[in-house]
């Protein structure tokens, strides 16, 4: 990566505030833009993170009408319920602002007055759509019509989303008016329009100086080919930011024109919140700053062209000299299940509902190896489910797992020395020494797709060198070899954490938990992961399941839910289970005596609040056992029940009593229990195994 910058401002685009957010959205623009990120800030790079929500526009108000409500409930509403989506799946926002406070307005305004001041806001009258049955002029996704460049039948009145071109409505084949269905007919009315034209010779030196993506530059391409024409940035509608010109009370300016301002305003409102109001100068006005724009496909015109020309446009006041983007890494679409998500048809899953049934980790891994980045990808379930099973339960996580285990295990759980290290071992070390350049060059360089690909392959390095390194054998054989296998297979473990933080942020800080580390593995620096820097002697931590297998009932439930339109919020989440200990040998466990017994009385324990003193049969045998039970059962519910004691454990004495055996119960670390009972009725003293 270059580093002739010495910060970088990144933005996503600001998601409408008119629903919720969904899979496709994460994989357009928020998941690379967060991987990048994290990458950036695990460089050391000063580098901020900007969204929030775009909350004017003619959806907004659409919306608020089917409901019979105010655009200021709907977007409360998504604005709300999309930052905590975001917050959940590890999105790490520097800000999230909403395009509807005051700072905004403000700034909304100022470009529009500085623009007008200049003189080159042109004012025209020209021929609008009008509804005469709702009275009213149809201001985008007010009336649909086809598209005249790619003949999709829903393009909306501003934009066709389907080939990202921005329209005239009266460009429009066949216009319908979105409330009641009739044609509109063609007035007169008056607005303020941008001279895209204008800057098209200036848009054209700005692209060529730059690097696009593939599928970028193909878009911008056509467009300036086509030549740049006005456009309209004023409407005739309530809900926006006021026009600030007299004889324009009714009138808002456009969407587009003040929402990719909304990045300076939620920049303004993050140096507000941080105490120091001109922070946000050194990210827009500064050229040692970088500016890298995360988009989807539908919105490449707006970051490429026009609000650089907007920015350019104020840059020719003199007031202040404001960056352009750097480069705008849009991604095209996701589909799900082989078709475009669709909010009207019910078609797709929403964040807030995925992540009732799987952790955020596992779909920001499965969807960053189904990145859009150069073609429309898919989402399908079954992919999702081989994923989390293959490559993160049983590759990243059977490898940190066994590492770990084994010093545990046989090295009472401190790292044991590296003192023998052979071809395998160096071929193993040479693999982690290269991965954060490789890796780290990809991220750089907008692959998320293969950087992710590249940072799991080490995984898939470190479980080969486990596998060939046979520690289990060499335990016996030759154990300053297998201590040496061990400790770098801990120093793989941490570099791993450190390599699959900007994609795996949970795994990561569990794996450093996990080591026992200093810090955070997102703060121990990229480079860091090529340094071994596990100590020989030093103690870890618990050890902790990364990631649960999902078994195919849950995702054929969710195949299912997806086919029948129903909300795919499932099953509760799966509870944390404590660590599993050591594994122990079946002939361990044959030590264990396990019998069925039958309760035939039971009291409580005087004094005692948990104690119940049970009598209990096996076999011929007659026992008393005391258990800390009490706080769960009353005697008599127990007297007559099957329930399983170890019979052969040494006698204890409680409060005074002798105990003949243990009860088991299973409990929760929340304090839940239940007592182990057979599911049907079976003779005392049978054995159990
Ligand atoms: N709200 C728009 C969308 O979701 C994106 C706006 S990007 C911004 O398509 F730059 F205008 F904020
Ligand atoms: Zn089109």
């Amino acid at each position: 990566m270059q580093s002739d910058f010495s910060r970088t401002l990144v933005t996503a685009a600001l998601p409408y505030a008119n629903g919720p957010i969904h899979l496709g959205h994460l994989a357009g623009a928020y998941l690379p833009a967060d991987i990048y990120v994290r990458y950036l800030r695990l460089k050391g790079e000063d580098v901020v993170f900007i969204c929030g929500s775009d909350e004017h526009g003619v959806a907004v108000t659409i919306t608020a009408e089917k409901e019979g409500t105010t655009p200021q409930e709907i977007v409360d509403r998504y604005h709300f319920m999309n930052k905590e989506s975001f917050e959940k799946f590890g999105v790490s926002f520097d800000n999230y602002s909403r395009t509807t406070l005051p700072v905004h307005h403000q700034t909304g305004q100022e470009f529009f007055l500085e623009l007008y001041r200049q003189k080159i806001l042109v004012e025209k009258s020209e021929k609008q759509l009008y509804c005469e049955n709702d009275r009213m002029f149809l201001a985008d996704r007010y009336v649909e019509g086809t598209c005249p460049v790619c003949g999709n039948p829903e393009a909306r009145g501003d934009q066709c989303e389907k080939c990202g071109t921005w329209l005239e409505q009266t460009q429009l084949i066949d216009p319908k008016c979105k409330i009641c269905g009739a044609t509109p007919v063609v007035r007169e009315t008056k607005h303020w329009y941008f001279p895209l034209g204008r800057f098209q010779k200036e848009l054209e030196k700005y692209v060529d100086s730059k690097k696009w993506k593939e599928n970028v530059s193909g878009y911008i391409d056509s467009w300036l080919k086509e030549g740049l024409e006005d456009r309209a940035i004023t409407r005739d509608l309530h809900w926006g930011i006021p026009v600030p010109l007299q004889g324009y009370e009714n009138k808002v300016i456009y969407v587009w024109f003040e929402a990719v301002l909304g990045y300076i305003s939620s920049t303004k409102e993050l140096s507000q919140k941080r105490g120091e109001p001109d922070l946000w100068k050194k990210y827009w006005q500064d050229g040692q700053t970088r500016y890298i724009a995360f988009i989807g496909k539908d919105n490449i015109v707006f970051h490429t062209l026009i609000f650089p020309a907007i920015l350019m446009a104020w840059n020719m006041g003199g007031k202040s000299n404001y960056i352009l983007p750097d480069t705008v890494p849009a991604n095209e679409f996701l589909n799900f299940e082989g078709k475009k998500f669709s909010k009207s048809r019910g078609w797709g899953i929403d964040l807030k509902d995925f992540i009732e049934v799987f952790p955020a980790d596992t779909l920001r891994y499965s969807l960053a190896l189904s990145l859009p980045e150069s073609r429309d990808s898919d989402f399908y379930w079954k992919d999702f489910q081989a994923r989390v099973n293959n490559e993160l339960a049983d590759t990243l996580g059977n490898f940190v797992n066994r590492t770990l285990q084994f010093v545990q295990r046989y090295y009472d759980g401190k790292i044991p020395a590296r003192t023998k290290v052979g071809k395998l071992d160096e071929w193993a070390i040479e693999q982690m020494k290269k991965a954060p350049g490789s890796v780290g060059n990809l991220f750089g360089d907008f692959r998320f797709r293969d950087g992710v690909v590249e940072a799991m392959s080490l995984a898939r390095a470190a479980n080969k060198y486990f596998n060939d390194s046979e520690p289990w054998r060499t335990r016996k054989d030759d154990p300053e070899q297998c201590a040496t296998t061990i400790n770098i297979c801990a120093q793989l473990t941490r570099s791993l954490a450190i390599l699959l933080s900007p994609v795996l942020p949970n795994a990561s800080e569990d794996i450093w938990k996990m080591l026992k580390l200093d810090g955070t593995a997102a703060g121990a620096g990229w480079d860091n992961a090529a340094e071994m820097k596990v100590e020989s002697g030093k103690e870890t931590g618990d050890l902790k399941i990364l990631f649960t297998k999902i078994e195919d009932s849950t995702i054929e439930e969710q195949i299912r839910k997806t086919a029948s339109g129903e909300p795919a919020v499932g099953p509760a989440p799966l509870p944390e289970a404590a660590p599993i200990k050591p594994e122990i040998s079946i002939d361990d466990f044959r030590k264990v005596d396990l019998r069925v017994a039958k309760i035939v009385a039971c009291e409580k324990v005087q004094k005692s609040e948990k104690l119940l003193k049970l009598e209990v049969q096996i076999g011929k045998e007659k026992r008393q056992i005391v258990a800390g039970i009490s706080k769960h059962y009353k005697p008599e519910d127990l007297v007559g029940k099957n329930i399983i004691v170890v019979a052969n454990l040494a006698p204890a004495k409680l409060m005074g009593l002798e105990s003949n055996g243990m009860l088991l119960a299973a409990s929760t670390e929340d304090g839940k229990l239940t007592v182990l009972t057979t599911a049907t009725d079976i003779d005392s003293g049978s054995t159990v195994r």
